[in-house]
């Protein structure tokens, strides 16, 4: 058997080292027709090297695995010598030297590492996120990498949920249209060439409505929500054809994700045609016991593949189980055989039949990952990311002559600049507040005051000292890395107490106080919105953040970003986000029996589409070609905006729209547009906007997408508290 075998992929060899090529579906089907039932499983397998896990290791001796075919996919390996090693013990011991495919989490960056995606969401910046994702992909394919596991395009909006960190917000039209920018970076042009990833949209579906933010909970969310705010990222994932999907952890309408018929079968591989695979989230198979839907992991196994999910992560259920599921007839080998298609249909499509170390490429590391290049585009976009909250009395810019007092322990943390899943991303290369400074030559002290957490105010006096003799003080804080992002949900989204303490007391000393936030999430900021000079929401911006975030608060670069998500005033309000229902009692203030709550605002602190710019920008003129459309017609929307202030700038100008009354129940605000304009002083530019009945259609309560007859309402403006006063008649 394993001679035949060899001389079968000795064929195969010949036949494509002829062509140089990539293969036929021929070719592949009758590589399938050669395989042993364990062969295909092995496919249909996944399993983590002993590199770096994301969670409970199950196998050990995955190499072994490899040998026998019964691995098909690893990951949580890379750099390109060690991937090297891998791949040749399946393409030169295995029976049939099936190459193996490498996925990683290239979340925001390989090794130079990317602001978070919510921070890079809020640059509302397509080219430049497209940008990031391109070159997180040129860096890990040069590690050996054939497959990231992004982007994640979970709209959530609970700040609560620490995995808000990991999407592009609450909002379901520039979250779609991030989906498919970073799936076109990912995935580039060409998927053979020796650059470009395969992507994964994930997780599906609707794990970012877990509810009370805590990860994995449960998610009880109705179907037309599903669809109207869920699905349609990962629908423009599919749009921008996105290689493969991950299901979520959660269940939703009771049947776990990764069993789920009605998502798998009917839309995804149905409604949609999508042809690439389907994984599972890190054992999310086997989990199904504990969600009491599976009684063993047998069971789970055949739930989960009968219901599209072609790929295992980890789990070992299909490795365990599958062959005995199909002899029992419960599974059957023709499914097998199209899931192992499918798979082995993205390997050719990356070329890897081709050459299987195309992707190994040791000098091409040495020379790309975190080149000048690359880390010149991590600050670029980092300076885009940045959000100004506040800016009382014109605090910032700093000046060169200013003396800074640099506080907190985010000042001088290297690795929490990084963010979660920051790949495989170093403390070491990452650029801090303090190490900027210097680098940069600001006049400077550092004291840290505290550490990120805990109790201990014994660096206070150093730090009030330091800040007495100072004109202005820069105090940094937030959350540590491992504060957001997977299994990191907080119930108080507060900035830690102890730093807390520490502000307030350097608040006392009545000299102007400039609080950079970082953070991967929205916090509650109440006190200080109200106490602090100025307030820059600068997230978790990556390699080199120290830069951007000086670049920003000494007037280098003019802050343009925009809120992605909702800031809350308090977590009571939580879920809080801009395109809410009126309800039947809108809040009035005077009205008992109206929605509202008695101690706290309905309002947040800050609104999605929010932030701030050292220059001031006029909008004028806002106006509508038409006040009736028929369906066939378009509508131009146009508005003047004037840089009125004395400093150039980019300013993000959106349009919203309401639909008054449908038969079914509207937000009373959705975006409908957005346009990043840079201006000089005195320059004025037009902008306008075109939509056509697609841009205000919905579903229905039949999940029937249409647009019905009525008035609709627009407004152009800075962000989502914008006025809406431009009318239309849908005839
Ligand atoms: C996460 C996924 C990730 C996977 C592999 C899981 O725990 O939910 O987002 O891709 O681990 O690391």
């Amino acid at each position: 058997m394993k001679i035949i075998g060899i001389i079968f992929s000795l064929i195969f060899s010949l036949i494509i080292s002829l062509n140089g090529q990539s293969w036929t579906e021929a070719q592949i089907d009758s590589l399938i027709d050669q395989m042993t039932i364990e062969e295909k499983i092995g496919q249909l397998t996944l399993f983590t090297s002993d590199w770096a896990t994301t969670g409970p290791t199950i196998r050990e001796n995955y190499l072994e695995d490899i040998r026998s075919g019964k691995a098909g996919n690893i990951f949580n390996a890379h750099t390109a010598a060690y991937n090297e090693r891998l791949q040749k013990v399946a393409v030169e011991e295995s029976r049939l030297g099936i190459p193996l495919l490498f996925g990683y989490d290239v979340i925001h960056g390989y090794k130079t590492i990317f602001p978070i995606p919510l921070a890079e969401a809020a640059s509302w910046d397509l080219a430049l996120i497209e940008k990031s994702a391109r070159i997180a992909a040129e860096e890990a394919t040069a590690g050996g990498l054939h497959w990231t596991f992004a982007p994640m395009v979970d709209i959530a909006r609970d700040p609560r949920w620490g995995r808000i960190a990991e999407g592009a917000g609450e909002d379901v039209y520039l979250g779609t249209l991030i989906a498919g920018a970073r799936v076109r970076g990912f995935q580039g042009e060409d998927l053979a060439a020796p650059n470009t990833l395969l992507a994964c949209a994930k997780h599906y579906a609707a794990y970012g409505a877990a509810q009370g933010g805590r990860d994995y909970n449960t998610v009880d969310i109705s179907r037309h929500t599903l669809w109207e705010t869920y699905l349609p990222p990962f629908k423009a994932c599919v749009d921008a054809d996105v290689a493969t999907f991950m299901t979520s952890f959660n269940d939703l309408d009771g049947v776990p994700a990764s069993a789920n018929t009605y998502l798998l079968k009917d839309i995804l591989k149905g409604k949609w045609n999508f042809q690439g695979f389907v994984v599972s989230d890190y054992t999310s198979i086997n989990e199904m016991v504990a969600h009491g839907y599976a009684p063993d992991n047998k069971a789970a196994a055949m739930y989960a593949f009968n219901a599209g999910l072609d790929m295992d992560m980890q789990g070992a259920v299909y490795y365990n189980h599958l062959e005995e599921l199909t002899a029992q007839g419960n599974v059957s080998e023709k499914a097998i055989d199209a899931s192992v298609k499918r798979i082995l249909k993205m390997k050719n499509a990356l070329g890897l039949f081709d050459d299987p170390y195309r992707y190994s490429n040791a000098g091409r590391e040495e020379r790309i990952i975190l080149s000048e290049e690359n880390r010149a585009a991590a600050r670029e976009i980092a300076r885009h990311s940045l959000v100004l909250l506040e800016n009382k009395n014109q605090t910032l810019p700093l000046s060169n002559s200013d003396k800074i007092a640099l506080i907190g322990p985010l000042a001088d943390s290297p690795i929490d600049m990084l963010g979660s899943w920051h790949g495989s991303g170093q403390a070491d290369d990452a650029i801090s507040l303090v190490k900027a400074f210097g680098a940069l030559n600001k006049d400077f002290t550092y004291e840290k005051g505290c550490e990120i957490e805990g109790m201990d105010s014994s660096g206070f006096a150093a730090a009030i000292d330091a800040a007495r003799s100072a004109d202005k003080i820069v105090m940094v804080a937030g959350e540590h890395f491992n504060m957001s992002g997977e299994a990191a949900s907080r119930a108080s989204i507060r900035i830690p107490k102890i730093q807390e303490h520490l502000l307030r007391r350097l608040v006392d000393l009545d000299k102007p106080v400039i609080l950079v936030l970082i953070n991967g999430r929205p916090l509650c900021l109440g006190w200080e919105s109200e106490n602090v000079d100025a307030l820059l929401e600068a997230w978790q911006p990556g390699t080199m953040a120290g830069y951007a975030v000086t670049d920003v608060l000494f007037g280098d670069h003019n802050p343009s970003g925009k809120l992605p998500v909702t800031f809350p005033v308090d977590e009571g309000q939580i879920p809080l986000y801009y395109n809410m229902k009126s309800t039947g009692r809108p809040m009035d203030p005077n009205q008992k029996y109206t929605s509202k709550y008695l101690d706290a605002p309905n309002a947040p602190l800050y609104p999605f589409g929010y932030g701030l710019s050292y220059t001031a920008f006029e909008y004028s003129n806002p106006t509508v070609d038409k006040s009736e459309m028929t369906t066939s017609d378009t509508l131009t929307f146009s508005v003047t905006v004037t840089n009125t202030g004395s400093s150039s700038g980019h300013e993000i100008v959106q349009l919203y729209m309401h639909d008054l009354f449908a038969s079914v129940t509207r937000p009373v605000k959705e975006l409908k547009g957005f346009s990043k304009i840079f201006l000089e002083p005195g320059a004025s530019k037009n902008v306008q906007f075109t939509l056509a009945l697609e841009d205000l259609k919905y579903y229905n309560s039949e999940l029937e997408k249409i647009a019905e007859p009525g008035d609709f309402l627009f407004g152009i403006g800075r962000d989502s508290n914008t006025e809406l006063n431009l009318k239309v008649t849908l005839k």
